[in-house]
């Protein structure tokens, strides 16, 4: 018998779907109601939320901008404007924002940003105050152009110093490494933008980084390589994290379950999304198994392989869904989502004053018979291209836009210095026809530095000046590896000039001061004794050379210290014959399935053979001398320590103090380092490890402050291999020092 259905249900029921079209149609993305939106996207909207809107952004400037929210930043999250989600705006880099400068729709209008100190320089200030407000200023930034997660801190350790992007990481140390990436992470978050620590993990050569396979025993990983990525996760919460394209004992970092899911989830409680490195499509499926959030910068093969996958039950929806959730989860906390309507006009020259403040507390005074501050001297002879045309920041996607970079030769002059004239004009001349514009790439991946002037007879000119400053300028940058040759080492014209330099002014009784103006460790060694004073600048951002000159002129007494190890020789480090220091590749040719290094040690594989040996553990460890330890820096006053006491807390937290005086005629600022040393390791432990640290404010002559610090069981503990248990001995010595080669004070706790 044909049923036939009453009218009313018939309404009823178009009524009730019309409804809940209207319900979804009404459906909005809220804080407050996740799991409903998750249960309305479809596998097609999942998957284009889990994989990035593409490059498109970052290429704006060549290919144009329509449709592009920031031209230049470097990826997005996908919006779906169905259920009210806007898109996630993501840009490097860790030493400032990175966008297009200029925009074909804003024609008047320039975008630049701050280029504020590269990492090396701000770990370099032992400041986590400092360090804070760069990340205020720097987050800021990020907000007033419209930028929702800042894509740094870059806080991979230093493992060996010919790592190309070691100047936008921070230490060879773990615990500074962490503690000064917590303090950028914080200072960033504090604008409501997100913060993206990276790269996670291992990441620790530019040769075949996309391929190479990081191969380290647990205890290292644990506490050498992962325990600054732990510090920064406990103790800032960065909203984001970016796995590394390495793979690590033979799994992609970025599908790694134990690194992604059982470590950074399970064990430290993370909870913001996991993001790759901007990779080209890899086994997509696995990276949402494993707790890899987004794919950045997203292909669209990428969505249909989700899409094809979850309908296949490769990849199970579940897992799907746990990363859209941690995606939507950010999402409501980003400001585009909070409807922030952004200026395009942060406060540059604000901003400006920041980075040139850092900078004065991160440069290093490696060397000083007396010659600094400059006394009685008011005319320069500067030698030296990067003196002229100052190396403000590294290459790569760690470059800034800065709307000026303050050069050395313009910062001396404005300080009161008068230069050589004839030997000012000799290098603008030459550097005017050496360097090159470039477009896109060259932006990204830097334009090579010019061959250093050579430098005639005539114009080494001593009774022209009454002192010689002499710079040393070095470009770093992603995709590449630092080199020994010509590089770590002083090139042979370098050397030449030096020593023509040193001995026409030494002829005369007058200073020569070098000035490394470089991203990381020099060999210094085989030459620093033909100079009187030696000033570590790194990349110091675009007012580094005015701090610079504060510091020369003794307006700004130096209280930089190094956060890693200047060796002897480069062949000293443990890790030397384990890093690809002779390859001359980039990291561009090993896409897996095309490269042809395959089975090559340093460049396929990378064995961590050196365990915990990394620098300063290995330099204390076998007492191996170096040119200048990790720790070390100069100041123009003296600092004297005394009544170091430590405790135990209940929960194991050791606390320490101790009291530090300026015994010295200048007020300067104090950077003092706590170690431990265990007396009876039950298992191989190295001799130092530092376990914190504090800087003094500006001490006054006579002046006396107390420095607390406390150390976090966790920071505390070592990984015993065989129980995989953290441990604690009961005895300890607690160490203070001005440097790992300079212990003060020590205590049984
Ligand atoms: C680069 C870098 C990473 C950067 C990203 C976006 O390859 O490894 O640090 O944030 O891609 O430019």
């Amino acid at each position: 018998m044909k049923r036939h259905i009453p009218f009313y249900s018939v309404a009823l029921i178009a009524l009730l779907l019309a409804s809940v079209k209207m319900e979804a149609q009404n459906l909005r993305l809220r804080e407050d109601n996740i799991p409903e939106i998750l249960q309305a996207l479809t596998l097609e909207e999942k998957a284009s939320l889990v994989v990035g809107g593409g490059m498109k952004s970052m290429m704006a400037g060549t290919l144009g901008e329509k449709g592009v929210l920031v031209p230049g930043a470097g990826g997005t999250i996908r919006p779906i404007e169905r259920l009210g989600i806007p898109s996630v705006v993501l840009s490097d880099g860790p030493a400032g924002v990175r966008i297009e400068p200029k925009r074909k729709r804003d024609k008047g209008k320039t975008f630049f940003a701050t280029a504020f100190p590269s990492g090396t320089l701000l770990a370099s200030t032992w400041n986590e105050e400092i360090v804070t407000k760069v990340g205020q200023d720097l987050g800021n930034e990020a907000l007033e152009y419209g930028i929702d997660v800042m894509l740094g801190p870059g806080m991979n350790l230093h493992r060996n110093p010919l790592n190309g992007r070691n100047f936008e990481y921070y230490s060879e140390d773990p615990v500074v490494t962490g503690k000064i990436a917590a303090a950028m992470i914080r200072g960033m978050q504090s604008n409501g933008v997100g913060a993206c620590a990276k790269h996670y993990a291992l990441n620790s050569q530019e040769a075949c980084r996309n391929g190479n396979d990081a191969r380290a025993d647990e205890r290292t990983i644990r506490e050498l390589y992962l325990k600054g990525f732990e510090i920064a996760v406990k103790e800032a919460a960065p909203w984001t994290i970016m796995s590394s394209y390495n793979r690590v004992n033979g799994v992609w970092a970025q599908s790694n379950h134990w690194l992604l899911t059982d470590i950074l989830r399970d064990e430290w409680g993370f909870d913001g999304i996991v993001m790759s490195d901007w990779t080209g499509k890899r086994n997509t499926a696995e990276q949402v198994a494993a707790g890899n959030d987004l794919m950045e910068p997203g292909y669209k093969s990428q969505k249909k392989e989700i899409i094809r996958k979850v309908k296949s039950g490769e990849l199970s929806e579940a897992d799907l869904d746990v990363c859209v959730e941690r995606i939507l989860r950010l999402i409501v906390k980003t400001p585009r989502f909070k409807g922030y309507v952004y200026s395009d006009a942060p406060n540059l020259e604000a901003h400006a004053m920041t980075a040139r403040s850092a900078a004065a507390e991160g440069i290093v005074l490696l060397k000083n018979d007396g010659s600094l501050p400059l006394r009685g001297v008011k005319r320069i002879a500067l030698f030296g291209n990067t003196g002229y045309k100052t190396v403000a920041g590294g290459t790569g996607s760690g470059n800034v836009h800065a709307p000026y970079v303050v050069n050395i030769s313009e910062a001396l002059a404005a300080t009161g210095f008068h230069l050589d004239a004839d030997l000012e004009n000799a290098y603008q001349v030459y550097l005017k026809k050496k360097t090159k514009k470039g477009g896109f790439l060259s932006q990204m991946l830097g334009k090579s530095l010019p061959k250093e002037m050579e430098i005639p007879d005539a114009l080494i000119r001593p009774d022209n000046a009454d002192a010689a400053l002499f710079v040393i300028g070095r470009q770093a940058g992603e995709g590449l590896d630092r080199h020994i040759e010509d590089d770590f080492l002083l090139t042979a014209s370098e050397k030449a000039h030096l020593e023509k330099v040193q001995a026409a002014f030494h002829a005369q009784g007058k200073p020569v001061i070098v000035i490394l103006n470089t991203g990381g460790a020099m060999e210094t060694a085989s030459w620093d004794s033909l100079c009187d004073a030696l000033v570590a600048l790194w990349q110091p951002g675009e007012e580094g050379a005015s701090a610079l000159a504060d510091i020369l002129s003794g307006a700004v007494n130096p209280s930089g210290k190094l956060t890693m190890t200047f060796p002897l020789d480069y062949m000293d480090i443990p890790s030397s014959s384990h890093f690809p220091y002779d390859y001359k590749g980039s990291s561009s040719m090993n896409t897996m399935k095309k490269y042809k290094d395959k089975g090559r040690e340093n460049i396929d594989f990378t064995e961590f053979a050196e365990g915990l040996n990394v620098e300063y553990r290995y330099f204390c460890t076998s007492g191996k001398p170096v040119a200048y330890p990790f720790g070390f820096g100069l100041s123009y006053t003296t600092f004297s320590y005394d009544s170091l006491e430590a405790s135990r807390a209940e929960d194991g937290t050791v606390k320490v103090s101790l009291r530090v005086t300026n015994t010295g005629d200048v007020a300067g600022k104090e950077v003092v380092q706590v170690y431990v040393n265990d007396p009876a390791p039950s298992f191989f432990k190295p001799e130092l490890e530092l376990k914190a640290f504090a800087k003094t404010s500006l001490l006054a002559p006579g002046a006396s402050e107390v420095l607390e610090m406390s150390i976090a069981p966790y920071i505390l503990a070592s990984f015993n291999e065989s129980t995989s248990a953290w441990e604690i001995p009961a005895r300890m010595n607690i160490l203070a020092g001005a440097s790992s080669g300079d212990i003060r004070l020590t205590i049984e706790l």
